[in-house]
């Protein structure tokens, strides 16, 4: 509707510098630039490297995201920055942009949480999200379990990893498989063709005795360990590594571990709906697991179509919409890019 404010939000938290125009749920661009390729040589992300790529691509971004939304900065009602968490020096791209838009046009600014972005996203996708929801949210820096009752203003923490993020332990079982950097897509591509039942990988914080410390807690490092030894034997034996049957198998347990205590978590809280955020969401096997496992205890399943969970602006004008629509305060024009930005903090 014509009548919804018009949000533009920002995104420098790791390689990606994003903006996005969204109005209301509606979004009418969404303008990236990746330095993904200037990081793959040496494995991950380069925080030096990421800021400087930032700095270069923020105006061009900003002036794609206007054009292709077809409106000015000042038709404008309200820029939303990722605030954190995230790399301190890319944070500081964005935010120092957000602020110099804002001071030139008079506009309004909030400082945002990339990890409530995540989950605000699927708004612009299935509307409006139910609330009381449990949110999964697996990034390349973060794993949690959530409860949302009302994302505008706060999350309750229900669980996270104790060790690796999701997405790092596919970044590092994609490296010890030869794939390319980022390795998630890699791995979700070579699954296809594997066995996921080729290999039984553990499936970290299961057991009954886990269950009671860490119910709702996730572990990825021993299998991340696991994946090592069992390639180290292989290869020490001169035999063939499987790429195909590895990558399926390792997918497996990750996704079987989320999906089954992402879905227990519903059912504990008494909620009927589960929304998938972050970069891992985008993994084929865990859409479809969630899905399957979701119908058969009555709980509905929200995940933004793949190229909406990996970073990107849209997400933070999501959330940035969100919260104007919400009544929220904006940010003091001294806000700070915070790395450790806690995922309570919704906006600063
Ligand atoms: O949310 P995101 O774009 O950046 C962070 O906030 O960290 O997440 C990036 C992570 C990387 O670890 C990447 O390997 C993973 O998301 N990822 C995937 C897939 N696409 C991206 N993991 C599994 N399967 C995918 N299809
Ligand atoms: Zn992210």
């Amino acid at each position: 509707m014509a009548d919804e404010p018009l949000i533009l939000g920002i995104e420098t938290s790791c390689d990606e510098t994003g903006v996005g125009v969204v109005r209301g749920h509606t979004l009418l661009a969404d303008a990236l630039a990746s330095s993904v390729d200037q990081h793959a040589r040496f494995g991950g992300v380069v925080p030096e490297v990421a800021s400087r790529a930032h700095l270069e691509a923020i105006v061009p971004t900003m002036e794609r995201a206007l054009t292709e939304a077809g409106v000015t900065l000042a038709d404008i009602d309200a820029i939303a920055v990722t605030a954190g968490p995230g790399l301190a020096g890319a944070l500081l791209v964005g935010v120092a942009a957000a602020k110099g838009y804002a001071v030139a046009a008079e506009k309004p600014v909030y400082g945002v949480n990339h990890l409530a972005a995540h989950v605000a996203v699927d708004t612009l996708e299935h509307g409006p999200l139910p609330e009381p929801a449990i949110a999964l949210l697996v990034s390349g820096g973060h794993s949690s379990l959530l409860l949302v009752d009302d994302l505008a203003r706060g999350v309750t923490p229900l669980g996270a990893t104790i060790d690796d993020a999701a997405g790092e332990a596919f970044d590092k079982v994609a490296r010890l498989l030869g794939l390319p950097f980022p390795g998630g897509p890699h791995i979700d591509r070579e699954a296809r063709a594997g066995d996921p039942a080729a290999i039984a990988f553990p499936r970290g914080l299961t057991a009954a005795k886990d269950l009671v410390a860490h119910r709702h807690d996730f572990s990825f490092s021993g299998l991340k360990t696991a994946v090592a030894r069992w390639v180290e034997a292989r290869e020490r034996a001169g035999e063939p590594v499987p790429i195909a049957d590895v990558a399926a198998s390792f997918q497996e347990a990750v996704c079987d571990v989320l999906v089954d205590k992402a879905l227990d978590a519903c059912r504990s809280s008494g909620v009927e709906t589960l929304v998938i955020g972050g970069g891992v969401a985008a993994n084929s096997r865990l859409r479809a697991l969630a899905e399957q496992r979701a119908a058969r205890h009555g709980i509905r399943v929200r995940v933004p179509r793949p190229g909406l969970c990996t970073d990107n602006g849209a997400m933070v004008a999501a959330l940035g919409s969100h919260l104007v629509a919400s009544g929220v305060a904006p940010s003091r024009l001294d806000l700070p890019a915070d790395s450790a930005l806690p995922l309570t903090t919704v906006s600063v």
